[in-house]
């Protein structure tokens, strides 16, 4: 195992472009946690990534974009996927995003790449749906998937101030440890 790091770099995909965005609120509360866990996290933004299609993947000519964004990822110790979901699957922008980073062939950004997924939304199972099918899709591609604690957070107004502060001690204390058992994870691998 290599040696353990004070503070472990992530890179944060949030799978929404709405502005505003209850999913960007909810990283921007991990990231103020993320120290406390040896974590630091940074964004990486998707809204400019065009649709992808397979005349885009030559290994030599990859679009300029599309490099950059999976320099990014890999350029960090872990991915965090923060996801709304929409219709019970992950939003259009997010797929198109994981797309861009599993190409061209045989250079996807995600294998062997620790990751964890969490979600937000107001509905009652919150973002269950849409985390089960972005497990299975980072599974596929040969991520180093965070199984537990599953992560979703039923997201009520003031649950997280304009600071970033979660206003309920029990959610705080859950993110926390989230973030703690995804270090161990980056950790191990
Ligand atoms: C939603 N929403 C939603 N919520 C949910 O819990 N399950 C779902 O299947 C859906 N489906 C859905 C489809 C579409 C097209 C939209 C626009 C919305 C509500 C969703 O959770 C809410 O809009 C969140 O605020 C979306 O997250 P962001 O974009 O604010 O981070």
């Amino acid at each position: 195992m290599p040696p353990s790091k004070d503070s472990y770099s992530v890179a944060v995909i949030v799978g929404s472009v709405s502005q505003p965005s209850l999913n960007r609120r909810l990283a921007g509360a991990l990231a103020v946690l993320a120290p406390e866990a040896g974590l630091e996290l940074t964004d990486v933004p998707i809204d400019d990534l065009p649709f992808f299609g397979a005349h885009m993947e030559s290994k030599e000519d990859y679009p300029q974009v599309g490099r950059a964004f999976k320099r990014a990822v890999d350029d960090a110790d872990g991915l965090l996927i923060v996801t709304p979901e929409y219709n019970r699957s992950i939003p259009g922008v997010l797929k198109n995003a994981i797309d861009w980073a599993s190409r061209p062939d045989g250079e996807s950004s995600f294998p062997g790449r620790p990751t964890a997924v969490i979600g937000a939304s107001g509905g009652e199972i919150s973002t269950a749906v849409a985390q089960n099918h972005l497990k299975a899709i980072l599974t596929s591609q040969g991520a180093v998937v965070l199984g537990e604690p599953e992560a979703y957070i039923h997201c009520e107004d003031g649950l997280i101030d304009d600071q970033g502060r979660v206003t309920d001690a029990s959610t705080r204390t859950f993110l926390a440890g989230f973030l703690a058992s995804f270090r161990d994870l980056i950790e191990r691998f």
